[in-house]
């Protein structure tokens, strides 16, 4: 099929197709579901916040995870977001249903996606033996929202979860890898090697950049899963059955807004997303303020 063909029949051209696709996660890390999204809707418009000033999220209290991805939310809504992507695990495990009951209950009908659903359906597509491992911040692990749905996708697998309290934040301060990082990794894999797991979910989205590693720790023949993929097929799904796919020709503008500093988001947000950023700006949001 020719790039450009639309995968699905599509609806009628929404007024909002134009609009831009709202991205947010907690820092930097959610640009490596971005890049997903900038390769298979290249002609979407893109506004992604990382609410550096508050990372991390993955030892923070739902609760709190719930307040801050409301107001991350109704700030990407007002700056025009036709549909929401949660591109964080911990805050897609706290928060997925209080965003969709506090946009029910002012009568928005705006789509919002998660990073959970798409990764456990293609976790349990891609395990043979139905063995399947989690690596996730301790919020990720404890709100049990993996289970949940690697049960709803399939309820005859096993998953192992593993909780890595360290791994985001060396990640995020580590360039270049050294054997602390290394030694962290090899930590974190005792238990899925011990489970025989043929499939492991990297369930934060800093994870991928240690894929490499986990690859030879784990073995050539367990199978890493990330959401990217999945995100961005469901995101083109739901675009088009609301006529919502960007019309436009060619390649769109993304742009990014930060709650933490700029120049600090944009080096290492470049080396996440391996693409140059351009426009960053900063954004003082009310719950940080008041805090
Ligand atoms: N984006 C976060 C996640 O996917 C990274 C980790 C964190 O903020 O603690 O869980």
């Amino acid at each position: 099929m020719p790039r450009d063909a639309p995968a699905y029949p599509a609806a009628a051209l929404n007024p909002r197709a134009h609009q831009p696709v709202g991205v947010f996660d907690s820092g930097v890390g959610g640009l490596t579901v971005l890049h997903e999204l900038l390769v298979s809707l290249p002609a979407e418009d893109y506004l992604y916040l990382g609410d550096t000033a508050r990372f991390p999220y993955g030892d923070r209290a739902s609760r709190e995870l719930e307040a801050f991805s409301i107001e991350i939310a109704e700030h990407l809504l007002a700056a025009g977001a036709k549909l929401l992507v949660i591109a964080c695990n911990s805050a897609s495990a706290a928060a997925l249903d209080a965003i969709e009951r506090h946009l029910a209950a002012s009568v928005r009908d705006v789509h919002v996606i998660g990073v959970l659903r798409p990764a456990a359906q293609l976790a349990v597509v891609a395990s043979h033996t139905g063995r399947i491992g989690l690596l996730a911040t301790p919020a990720t692990v404890a709100s049990g929202a993996y289970e949940r749905a690697v049960a709803a996708a399939d309820p005859h697998v096993h998953l192992e979860s593993v909780a890595c309290p360290d791994l985001a934040p060396i990640i995020q301060g580590g360039f270049p890898f050294d054997e602390a990082v290394v030694a962290t990794v090899r930590g974190y894999c005792v238990p899925l090697r011990k489970a025989d797991v043929d499939t492991v979910i990297l369930g934060s989205t800093h994870y991928p950049l240690c894929a490499p590693m986990l690859q030879r720790m784990l073995g050539r023949g367990v199978a890493l899963v990330s959401a990217g993929t999945g995100v961005a097929r469901s995101v083109e799904r739901a675009l088009a059955s609301r006529g919502l796919l960007n019309p436009q020709e060619g390649e769109g503008a993304y742009r990014f807004l930060c709650t933490g500093d700029v120049e600090s988001f944009r080096a290492l947000g470049t080396r996440f997303l391996q693409m140059p950023l351009g426009e960053v700006a900063h954004v003082e949001l009310a719950a940080r303020a008041a805090a």
